[in-house]
């Protein structure tokens, strides 16, 4: 629950080489996913790696409220007993999702076709946010929403008491859209069928089959093709969640433009809906190598290992990796400020209803430090000023958006001048070791006041 509390100021400041192991938190879109297709299974599922951010804190209250019984074991250790699909209760209380987007649309999707009603909250960032992209769909199955102006939050779903099985092609590139749309047809009888025409993030695909449910992706001249049987009988199961590529992408890149710097980000999930940063800091020119690459879980598995890297060099990204590298965007940016010419971003409209609008976050930071950045409604670029080159020295509003808070202190370890961040608060929702992380790599983060 994000933006509640009292705002932290952060100031990051220039610092020796970044140097050692790297332990970034689990990964977030798999811990939503396990508890709460965990709590559609009869029977207790067990979950080892749980990122305890309060993004997934908040699933994990909301599945208790609708009656799965949900364990903190410690040590990152949890256990679900879950009441199966067409199971949820009707939770007696509003369910308050915080910052999470990917938390309340996968929530409104698994209670859509239950004769159950509940109603959505968040914080400010959230209630900002569109819901029409999942309350359209889960119409088609017979359910009914009732918000604010715009499909925004506090939102009242009426679950669908006779489901129908649905078709839906996704008209954004989002995998909550899509798999709010594959939640809700658990609960249908028949197929449910969903086509993505850009491949997005596949974890709650293969979560699905996973926990034994039907499910075939075929790629067709229309697009990804996604058929789930509805009415499985999920069974639990024993998931140990990989560490958050998008995490791993703040030690990363700091290192990058640290000099002297070498870190090593052990055990990072390279799923190739995830990977597309890594592809595109390579083509930069950065030092980063897939250390000990191997399978886990059938998921690439690696230790990332990133050094400084002197030659940077700007590039056009291929939109076509825009989706496999959505929510890297801001920290990428932040490297192109300290590259040789120009960093080309397109076909990235989806940045502008994240936690923030976050080309607008990101250009307007990034433009007190001393950057030029262009920007238009899907596209922005940077202008990079080559290392030791960018000013730094101003003040940025985090906009209730951990990746900019987490962006601008990773700017500030290489500016002129110390970056500072209005409201590091947010940071907890993803990334709750942020803080004594890169402390111990070497950075230097003081929460301003304190
Ligand atoms: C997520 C999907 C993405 C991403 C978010 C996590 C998920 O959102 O930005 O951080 O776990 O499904 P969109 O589906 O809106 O692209």
């Amino acid at each position: 629950m994000s933006g509640h509390g009292t705002p932290i100021p952060m100031i990051s400041r220039t610092c020796g080489p970044l140097t050692g192991i790297a332990h970034v938190p689990g990964d977030k879109s798999i811990s939503h996913r396990s508890l709460i297709l965990g709590a559609l299974c009869v029977g207790k599922t067990h979950i080892t790696g749980l990122l305890e951010g309060e993004d997934v804190l908040d699933t994990a209250r909301a599945m208790r409220a609708f009656g799965a019984v949900v364990t903190n074991h410690g040590g990152g250790e949890w256990s679900v007993q879950g009441v199966g699909v067409g199971g949820f209760a009707e939770p007696d209380q509003v369910i308050d999702c915080g910052n999470s987007g990917t938390g309340v649309r996968l929530i409104m999707g698994a209670m859509a076709t239950s004769p159950i009603t509940a109603t959505f909250t968040g914080d400010a960032s959230l209630n900002g946010r569109p819901m029409g992209r999942v309350t359209d769909p889960l119409a088609l199955f017979g359910a009914q929403a009732v918000g604010r102006a715009g499909g925004r939050l506090p939102m009242t779903i009426v679950g669908a008491a006779d489901p129908v099985p649905v078709r839906y092609t996704v008209p954004v590139p989002s995998a909550q859209v899509k798999s709010a749309v594959l939640l809700a047809g658990l609960n249908a009888p028949g197929q449910t069928v969903v086509i993505e025409k850009e491949a997005t993030r596949d974890h709650t695909e293969r979560m699905l089959q996973g926990f034994g449910a039907t499910l075939t992706v075929d790629d067709t001249a229309e697009g990804r093709v996604i058929t789930l049987t509805g009415q499985p009988e999920l069974q639990p199961q024993t998931i140990i969640v990989p560490r958050d590529p998008s995490s791993a992408a703040f030690p990363v890149c700091a290192a990058l433009i640290v000099p002297g710097s070498d870190v090593l980000v052990p055990n990072i999930g390279l799923n190739p809906t995830r990977a597309g940063l890594f592809t595109t800091l390579q083509d930069m020119g950065a030092d980063l190598t897939y250390e000990n690459l191997r399978t886990e879980g059938g998921e690439p598995v690696a230790d990332l290992r990133a050094r400084y890297s002197p030659d940077l060099k700007g590039i056009a990204v291929p939109p076509a990796r825009a989706a496999s590298m959505i929510d890297e965007y801001p920290v990428l940016s932040v490297v192109a400020a300290f590259a040789e010419g120009v960093t080309d971003m397109q076909g990235v409209k989806e940045l502008r209803v994240k936690e923030s609008d976050r080309i607008d976050a990101m250009a307007k930071g990034l433009r007190a430090a001393g950057v030029i950045v262009d920007e238009g409604p899907d596209w922005w670029r940077v202008t990079g000023l080559g290392h030791g080159n960018v000013p730094g020295g101003a003040t940025v509003a985090s906009q209730l958006d951990h990746r900019i808070a987490m962006a601008f202190m990773v700017l500030g370890m290489a500016t002129q001048d110390p970056m500072r961040v209005d409201d590091g608060s947010p940071i907890a929702t993803s990334f709750p070791v942020f803080e004594p992380l890169m402390a111990g790599l070497g950075a230097q983060i003081i929460r301003d006041g304190t």
